[in-house]
């Protein structure tokens, strides 16, 4: 090829299986892995979702079986989805302390101690009838500063339940500093929060609406979460959340957004998580149920891009089963 220089091949380094792990960049480990729960009050059996195939809306009794099974695969932790039997205008079943979600946290807590680290998603839209994420004034918005006071006392009743972390999932501005405070007020300072800061207004939540019976009842989100055309103000909000005290920062959907996965990482000096959601779950497994895809490479190679991207903890619905196959 090129005369008087020593041949460039990358491919050299490409030859065995061996040889490709030796300078694999991208490493994926069991603990970095999250797995999204749901916990419906009142069932006797697990339910299957629809959308999502292997996916159940669990009993207080199966949750804590997947809860251990995850544990022994070495999966770092479980977020916990609460689905209360009734549902209101204020989401009262998100605060109350013999709530579904304070319920299944306690009852994760009794099974795995602190093996995982079990995480509440902490936001109304599960809990309200109209499946809003906060309190919706007569005009029909989301009212931000009354949202902010359900989303205190949530806070301070999940972690009376046991949480080792709280991730605030409903976009309101200012939710990070009410929230810390509050579990500071409470006695909880030493309950870290992790931010869903840049999460979209995305198409990607459809089948978690389904699992979490959450779809708003009129309107949309667009409101609070963000433009998916928008990917610096993702960094402006990121630090806002840090300036009100957010221990680690998560973007979410993951495969739409790696580029704000990589500005985020490559601005904070805090660990990025990331949401691979629901619909990027079920298009996989759409397809690779029609043979279209390989499903098993398509689950690993989205999960490395999402480490690639700067990621250091990936929220999967696959947690437990890729970090068996990891071990
Ligand atoms: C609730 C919430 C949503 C998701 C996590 N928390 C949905 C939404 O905002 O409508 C989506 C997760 C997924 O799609 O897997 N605020």
């Amino acid at each position: 090829m090129s005369a008087g220089f020593p041949e460039v091949r990358p491919r050299r380094l490409r030859g065995t299986r061996a040889l490709r792990a030796m300078v694999a960049e991208t490493v994926l480990r069991p603990a970095q892995l999250v797995l999204p729960v749901f916990v419906k009050e009142g069932i006797v059996d697990p339910r299957p979702i629809g959308s999502m195939p292997g996916v159940v809306q669990h009993t207080r009794e199966s949750l804590r079986k997947a809860a251990t099974e995850a544990a022994e695969a070495g999966v770092g932790g479980v977020i916990v989805f609460g689905v209360p039997a009734e549902k209101d205008w204020a989401g009262s079943g998100a605060d109350d302390p013999d709530g579904i979600s304070q319920a299944a946290i306690s009852d994760v807590r009794a099974e795995v101690g602190d093996d995982l680290v079990v995480m509440a998603d902490l936001c109304l839209c599960e809990y309200t009838d109209h499946g809003h994420c906060g309190i919706v004034t007569d005009a029909g918005d989301v009212d931000n500063d009354a949202t902010l006071e359900r989303y205190a006392s949530t806070a301070v009743a999940q972690a009376q339940a046991g949480a080792h972390m709280i991730a605030p999932s409903g976009m309101m501005d200012g939710q990070v500093g009410a929230i810390r405070k509050a579990l500071d007020r409470a006695g909880f300072a030493a309950v870290p929060i992790c931010a869903y800061s840049a999460k979209y207004a995305s198409a990607f939540y459809g089948p978690f609406r389904e699992a979490a019976e959450g779809a708003p009842k009129f309107g949309d989100r667009a409101t609070h979460q963000q433009d998916p055309a928008n990917a610096i103000e993702a960094i402006k909000e990121v630090g806002l959340d840090l300036a009100e005290g957010a221990d680690m920062v998560l973007v979410k959907p993951a495969l739409s957004y790696l580029d704000v996965i990589r500005r985020v990482a490559d601005t904070v000096r805090v660990p990025v998580a990331a949401y691979q959601v629901s619909g990027e779950f079920a298009m996989i497994e759409a397809a690779a149920a029609n043979g279209w895809v390989d499903r098993d490479k398509a689950i690993m190679e989205t999960l490395t891009a999402i480490r690639r991207a700067g990621a250091s903890v990936i929220l999967t619905y696959w947690a437990t089963e890729v970090a068996r196959r990891l071990r």
